[in-house]
């Protein structure tokens, strides 16, 4: 908002009533203003860095010992950050480069590696930092602990339909006990973006397309991350990622443009970013994607003055891979030399991937085309990482092989997985109440080419999880059936290609049993990055072995696997139960079974919106209504509808709207009921319902709380989500559930761009899917906006 002080629309307005010689004047003085507060925005002043200058932090002693001794090179060395041998998560491929990483290291070109793991490995590579280069300085190691280190949790989407923040940020603390005990101090996560068009694979990394819900498990992953002591042997650093906007990639093509207003940028998409800052995440990485004509990762606007100056972030904010060199290829810069200058200038402290910083920032500097001031900021941000780390106490401290044997995998960690998996899972429709299983069951199919698939299970960015470990369905149901039961299994198809020799037999499978269980979906490199489809219905053939398997006419149950909100209507008319199971990780089978068998009674919530048909991406909850809302299902006379806003071929409904998800009981919710109708003041209200589990289940049910005002001075959301809660209730028992309200909850970017409430009314919703709830109304007095 810094930006648009001092010109708003009323101010210009009153300038116009004037006579028109003032008017003359006046508007030549708002030319030559505007003029001047233009070329302050684009900003391209040789001003030092603002951290140099304003900056609060007190670096510990030694980053300034160690600056004052560190030669230019050493410096550019410091900002300069490598992937490893192990493993290759971008697209340029090393071979046989850890002998070059010895003399790096040794030279001092080189801060850290990432994705290099284990306790012997990196405890080697420490060595040579701290013994055999001249300044001694620990080298950090980074990865990608996207959803669990060698216990795999579920993808990141699916833990957050689990709606249990305490249970999030317990698996990431897991995840840090495991990784930390490997080497791994600076974590990759949690990834934030915010997601509305489920073709964008990397929905499956983030927690979905709500920026209230995306924010809380923003905390929690933070929280689990990093505890409240980074020095503490078994917690890291996380990384808030990617700063900002990556989630609306054109098309939902990964590493597309992004193009959008301030408004929807701060209302909506800054959000879960700012909270995880707030959260205290020490590191933040910069996005691929060009915003509004920008590359991220050299905007000085959102690094240097929203992240830093307006959020007060003072930690170290790293580039995605090349996405300092890639701005060559965006096209605002003319080579490698002006995108290290901007995106040093623009407040990125470490270079992942790009070689640039170290190729040509200490050229730069001694031709004085950039501030040393640049370069020791970075270096600063960079050494008291590593210092807040405790990595200069002690290099070795997370480098632990008996605490590495101890961790990983340990039976405690292996409870959590499974109880995240069950957690995850969202009953999605259960007609005829087909789930839970009895039990009792002579037969049972599990068809599919998931059904007894090890290594999907664990998703995509599970590059430390071994193919090996994954409990799949079969496994769990197996176990779970016990003697008496007969678990028949066929694969049907495989996940993609056009083989149709395994129908025959599936069908067959089915046939036999008393109840079938389809375990269909993505594979785990079908979502994540690079992960984006133009079709999102379940690939492959395996929508035709669905309707073969349906012909046996048997009771029948599909496992959806998904790594975004699949488009599956034709599945949802066939099938009478379905679950979305993400992918659940190391503990899959057993999460499933527990549900499938109801020893879990399921109580996920879809953290994103499931379409009916592809065309509607990007389709989402939080909408506008237009000026000629349609909201009909098609039902009314072609005349009633003709100008309406909608398709002429799919409703403008989702498939499972946000926040759906079903459980084995049913809860009825009261009326709400509001403690006034009228908000003034800095009076709060609370809104209460009452929830009542009138099935014959215990179970959790997850109380959401929605807001909408009616009539803003720009248009507002048909709903926004503002609080929910999870809970038990017992069957036959009756909760009351009350909320707080107050008016920052009701506040927003009004037309001038400035946050706060206005006055007007407003409706509150409570319910248990953003598509069912109750509702009441209030309104909100104030004597001045
Ligand atoms: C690129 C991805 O966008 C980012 O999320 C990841 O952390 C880096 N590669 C390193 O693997």
């Amino acid at each position: 908002m810094k930006r648009r002080q001092g010109i708003s629309p009323s101010n210009i307005n009153g300038m116009f009533r004037c006579s028109t010689v003032i008017r003359t004047i006046t508007f030549t003085i708002t030319l030559a203003v505007l003029a001047v507060v233009t070329y302050s925005c684009v900003d391209r002043s040789e001003s030092k860095p603002r951290m140099t200058e304003n900056n609060t932090r007190k670096y510990a002693p030694i980053v300034e010992e160690l600056l004052a001794k560190m030669t230019l090179e050493e410096k550019a060395g410091q900002l300069n950050f490598y992937v490893g041998d192990l493993f290759n998560t971008g697209p340029t491929v090393r071979t046989s480069e850890s002998d070059k990483f010895d003399e790096k290291i040794k030279n001092g070109t080189m801060t850290g590696l990432f994705n290099v793991h284990g306790a012997e490995y990196t405890a080697r590579l420490q060595k040579i930092a701290v013994e055999e280069s001249r300044l001694g300085i620990p080298l950090v190691f980074g990865a990608d602990v996207i959803h669990g280190f060698k216990t795999v949790f579920p993808i990141p989407l699916g833990t957050a339909a689990s709606w249990d923040m305490a249970l999030i940020e317990e698996a990431e603390r897991v995840a840090a006990r495991e990784s930390t005990a490997a080497g791994i101090t600076f974590n990759f996560a949690p990834m934030v973006d915010i997601a509305r068009d489920s073709r964008w694979g990397r929905m499956a990394e983030g927690a979905g397309e709500d920026p209230y819900l995306g924010s809380e498990v923003a905390k929690a992953r933070v929280r689990g991350f990093q505890g409240d002591d980074l020095t503490d042997e078994a917690t890291m650093a996380a990384c808030v990622k990617h700063f900002a906007a990556y989630g609306a990639a054109e098309g939902g093509r990964d590493y597309n443009t992004v193009d959008m207003s301030e408004r929807l940028l701060r209302q909506t998409y800054l959000v879960p970013y700012k909270a995880a800052v707030e959260a205290g995440a020490a590191t933040v990485m910069t996005s691929f994607n060009e915003l509004n004509g920008e590359p991220v990762t050299g905007s000085k606007w959102l690094i240097d003055d929203i992240l830093r100056n307006e959020w007060g972030f003072e930690g170290m904010v790293v580039s995605d891979w090349q996405s300092i060199t890639e701005m060559v290829a965006h096209g605002n810069v003319a080579d490698n030399a002006e995108a290290a200058a901007m995106a040093l200038k623009a407040g990125v402290d470490m270079d992942m991937m790009g070689d640039a910083y170290l190729d040509h920032i200490p050229d730069m500097v001694r031709n004085g085309k950039i501030d040393e001031a640049y370069l020791d900021q970075a270096v600063r941000n960079v050494l008291q990482l590593k210092y807040d780390l405790g990595l200069f106490d002690d290099p070795y401290k997370y480098s632990k092989e008996a605490r590495e044997k101890e961790e990983i995998r340990s039976e405690e960690h292996l409870a959590v997985a499974r109880e995240a998996a069950r957690k995850s899972i969202v009953l999605l429709k259960n007609e005829d109440k087909v789930l839970p299983l009895t039990g009792n069951e002579k037969t049972i199919a599990v068809i599919g080419p998931l059904a007894d698939n090890q290594s999907d299970m664990n998703g995509t960015w599970s590059f430390f999880g071994e193919a090996q470990h994954p409990v799949t369905f079969l496994q769990g149901i197996k176990e779970r059936a016990g003697e008496g039961t007969n678990v028949i299994f066929a694969k049907g198809c495989n996940l993609y290609d056009n083989k149709t020799d395994g129908f025959a037999e599936a069908l067959q499978a089915a046939r036999k049993a008393d109840v079938v269980i389809l375990a269909v979906g993505e594979s785990a490199v079908m979502n994540g990055e690079a992960g984006s489809r133009a079709n999102i219905g379940l690939p492959g053939i395996q929508q035709q072995l669905v309707n073969k398997v349906m012909e046996a006419g048997k009771p029948t149950v599909a496992m959806v696997m998904s790594g975004r909100g699949m488009a599956i209507s034709e599945l949802h008319e066939q099938v009478p139960a379905i679950m979305a199971v993400w992918a659940l990780g190391s503990e899959a089978g057993h999460g499933a079974a527990d549900v499938l068998f109801g020893d879990y009674n399921p109580a996920g919530k879809l953290p994103v919106t499931f379409p009916r048909h592809v065309g509607q991406a990007p389709i989402y909850y939080n909408y506008k209504h237009t000026g000629r809302p349609y909201e009909g299902d098609y039902s009314e006379p072609l005349s009633e509808r003709v100008y309406k806003s909608k398709y002429r071929d799919v409703e403008n409904s989702p498939l499972y709207a946000f926040g759906h998800g079903l459980s084995y009981t049913t809860f009825e919710y009261s009326p709400v009921t509001l403690s006034d109708d009228v908000m003034e003041g800095d009076n709060t209200l609370t809104a209460s319902v009452e929830v009542t589990n009138t099935g014959d289940h215990d179970g959790e049910e997850v109380i959401q709380l929605y807001i909408r005002d009616l009539v803003g001075s720009v248009t507002r959301p048909v709903k926004e989500l503002k609080a929910f809660r999870k809970e038990m209730i017992k069957k036959g028992e009756t909760k009351t559930f009350t909320f707080e309200i107050s008016e920052e909850d009701l506040a927003f970017y009004r037309h001038d761009m400035s946050w706060g409430a206005e006055p007007g009314e407003f409706k509150v919703f409570i319910g248990s899917a953003s598509d069912n709830v109750q509702e009441a109304s209030f309104s909100l007095k104030k004597s001045e906006i």
